[in-house]
């Protein structure tokens, strides 16, 4: 399947990957919510989120923003998201890419872009873009796949491996080939470093679904798995534990 096609494809339901992840979605809210808090209420005017699929989380964020603009390049999803969202009266839908954003400078308050960064080739590039539609001191919530969560430095260790900081694509020999949608897993230092490098200074850092196993899940309530997500996202985070990382980053002084 192409790069354009992935989440186009009518055998694929990007919805229906959500079964079954309701601790997954709700560790994610709490995360948004506890970074959104960290936001000034008088730079919440408008927010754009980056790769807004279906619309999964605009309704957190909806009631806390004047006016929200959800970009998405697929042309299924981002249907999908105004079928969803009807209701919600400060949301517009749009479609297009993270690296080349069709906004002018300077416009927003708030960048939102969760669970997008493993399909990035060119993350500097977006970041660059991200930077330039932000207001002064505008802020970009970013949630990334972590490449060297606990389970993954545990596998490391227990194969006698070093596991760098350096990007990894994941996929297949004969996907690179036919050009298929990039899985890239990046290292959380790795992305705070071209973070730095492109205007953004981190404001906070969030380990996210730190509890992330089958048996876990199934042996402990949701609301216990919950509450104790909630209180170590952060006391996790310096320790790179989580399968997410989430920052809030805020554009420096140009
Ligand atoms: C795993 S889904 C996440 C959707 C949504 N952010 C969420 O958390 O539910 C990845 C999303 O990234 C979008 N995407 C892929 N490449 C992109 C690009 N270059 N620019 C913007 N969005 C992209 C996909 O179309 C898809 O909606």
């Amino acid at each position: 399947m192409l790069r354009e096609e992935f989440y186009d494809d009518p055998h694929f339901d990007y919805r229906r990957y959500w079964n079954g992840r309701l601790y997954e979605h709700l560790s994610e809210v709490i995360a948004i919510k506890k970074l959104i808090e960290q936001i000034p209420t008088s730079r919440r005017n408008n927010l754009l989120e980056v790769g807004a699929g279906f619309g999964r989380i605009a309704k957190i964020y909806s009631p806390l923003f004047k006016e929200c603009v959800l970009l998405e390049p697929s042309n299924k999803l981002i249907n999908q998201a105004r079928n969803y969202l009807s209701h919600r009266k400060n949301l517009s839908f749009c479609q297009g890419k993270a690296e080349n954003l069709p906004f002018d400078d300077s416009c927003f308050d708030l960048v939102l872009m969760i669970r997008v960064l493993h399909h990035l080739i060119r993350p500097g590039k977006v970041f660059q873009e991200v930077n330039r539609v932000l207001k002064p001191k505008g802020f970009l919530i970013l949630e990334m796949a972590n490449k060297a969560h606990i389970k993954a430095r545990m596998v490391a260790w227990m194969r006698r491996k070093a596991l760098d900081k350096k990007p990894v694509d994941i996929r297949s020999k004969s996907n690179l080939i036919k050009k298929t949608i990039p899985f890239i897993n990046y290292h959380p230092d790795w992305i705070e470093n071209l973070l730095e490098e492109h205007g953004f200074r981190i404001r906070s850092k969030l380990s996210v679904s730190n509890f992330r196993h089958s048996l876990i899940k199934r042996i402990f309530p949701l609301r216990l798995l919950l509450y104790l997500e909630d209180r170590l996202q952060l006391k996790l985070a310096p320790y790179n534990f989580g399968p997410s990382v989430f920052f809030l980053a805020q554009k420096t002084d140009t």
